[in-house]
């Protein structure tokens, strides 16, 4: 429980002291890349339902959820227990099958159309790893093509044109050659992919006549989540679905983001196109680690006969599925009840922030769909856009300043989301009517703020922030 007993007033001293001596052993003070901005280091103490606290006592509303898997909110007790149970009755590593390996698969393959069998992996970077080795076994060709500003874990295989620094005079024009997320990814890997443009079926259609011999599969998450939120234009997940039957190719769809959580069964539910292969991840664990890839029961034999390598110690173990099956089964047990929440609170939250913005003078876009979202600012010379249909455009339009701004603002009023420009908001079905009004409260005084602050201190032209690693020219 909270280290702090008093409560937070807005000041992160505690945060900073803590930061130091975490970043003094543990390289950058965080393990995972992103997960902190540059001068907001907060320290976590604790989570309840919608809400954390920080170390020095200031509470937030949540819609990071740990960057999505907390979609019953933090420490959900029945999952939780759930874990305990299990694991007083199994240990943690079964070593052999066991009968929550067919119970978690069952309730998987009977919530999600596109999947007869599947396996169990420990994250979304692994899961995306082997349904593309998987899609070039099947297929026998070599390369994978990738939307820009998709992604698809941190693997050398996929950590490629995921926010290339398209600002950059030589990066700048569209290539299907991907570029490199990191320094230390070889090159060869590269040449296993090809980048495509999110909803751009005619620069798709070229690839395919250009490579559609070599092209195993189209990769993608069925709702770009990793530029902010971007949806799919109607009719996009169909051509999708086509083209790669007509070339012989596979589609793949990421849905680490997107599965339980658009609906029980995912994107592919929700939106009505099946994929051969799909990714799972985040919200299937409601906050423990687990991830899972599968498909039809054509594709999948590859896997069955071992044909494919695929494995891992700790996949299956017991902690992972005794979480998925408390989640699987609330999911589908109280499936009207949970979704009503998600989605009723997210379309709310989503007019209610743009209306904030808005009226307080701010030129935004709010896209999103059921519990994801994203606020894109326009900065001043923005074209004025409908709304964003890939990357290249919410480069073109999001003022990452203006976010910067914004976050801050509501961060004083208690309120959290990721800060970083083209994350997304995440709402649990544990968000409740109180946190809904008082975000929206907090949005109408912090857009103000940031319309009041832009008299003193006009937009700088804030830097891009750089690929990890990669020295700007
Ligand atoms: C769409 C998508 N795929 C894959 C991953 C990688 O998942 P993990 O972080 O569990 O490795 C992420 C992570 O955010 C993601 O958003």
């Amino acid at each position: 429980m909270s280290t702090s007993d008093d409560e937070g007033d807005g000041a992160f001293t505690r945060s900073q002291a803590l930061f130091e001596r975490v970043a003094r052993t543990i390289a950058g003070g965080e393990s995972s890349y992103a997960r902190l901005k540059k001068g907001l280091e907060l320290c976590f103490d604790h989570g309840e339902g919608s809400h954390f606290w920080d170390i020095d006592g200031n509470e937030y509303i949540d819609y990071s959820l740990g960057y999505g898997p907390l979609i019953f909110g933090h420490r959900p007790k029945k999952i939780i227990e759930a874990v305990f149970e299990a694991v007083n009755r199994y240990g943690t590593v079964a070593t052999f099958p066991y009968d929550l390996d067919a119970e978690v698969g069952e309730l998987i393959t009977e919530l999600v159309p596109g999947v007869d069998l599947l396996r169990f992996a420990n994250s979304g970077t692994e899961a995306t790893m082997a349904a593309a080795r998987l899609a070039r076994a099947y297929t026998g060709r070599s390369k994978i093509v990738q939307m820009e500003g998709g992604y698809h874990g941190w693997a050398d295989t996929h950590f490629w044109s995921s926010h290339p620094d398209v600002w950059r005079p030589e990066v700048s024009p569209y290539s299907p050659v991907p570029r490199p997320g990191s320094r230390g990814i070889p090159a060869c890997y590269g040449e296993a992919l090809l980048i495509a443009q999110y909803n751009d079926r005619e620069g798709l259609a070229q690839l395919f006549e250009r490579y559609g011999d070599d092209i195993a599969a189209v990769l993608v998450e069925p709702v770009q989540c990793n530029t902010g939120v971007i949806l799919p234009e109607p009719g996009y997940l169909e051509f999708l679905r086509e083209i790669t039957r007509a070339y012989g190719a596979l589609l793949i769809f990421d849905e680490v983001i997107t599965g339980f959580r658009l609906a029980p069964g995912g994107a592919q539910e929700r939106l009505g196109v099946v994929p051969d292969i799909s990714t799972f991840a985040k919200a299937l664990g409601g906050g423990f680690p687990i991830a899972a890839f599968g498909g039809s029961f054509e594709v999948m034999q590859l896997e069955a006969t071992n044909q494919v390598m695929h494995g891992g110690t700790y996949t299956a173990n017991v902690v992972a599925l005794a979480a998925a099956r408390a989640v699987l089964t609330e999911m589908k047990t109280r499936r009207q009840e949970i979704w009503s929440v998600l989605d009723g609170y997210g379309e709310r939250l989503r007019e209610g922030l743009a209306e904030a913005c808005r009226s307080a003078g701010l030129r935004c876009l709010v896209q999103g769909i059921g519990p994801v979202w994203h606020i894109f600012f326009a900065k001043p010379d923005a074209p004025d856009l409908e709304r964003i249909r890939n990357y290249r455009e919410a480069h073109a339009y999001a003022s990452i300043e203006l976010f910067d701004r914004f976050h801050r603002a509501m961060l004083a009023r208690g309120v959290y989301f990721h800060p970083y420009h083209f994350e997304r908001w995440f709402v649990s079905a544990v968000h409740t009517e109180d946190d809904v009004r008082r975000t929206l409260e907090a949005a109408a005084e912090a857009a103000q703020e940031v319309v009041a602050s832009l008299q003193e201190r006009p937009l700088a032209g804030m830097a891009e922030p750089a690929m990890p690693g990669i020295a700007p020219a």
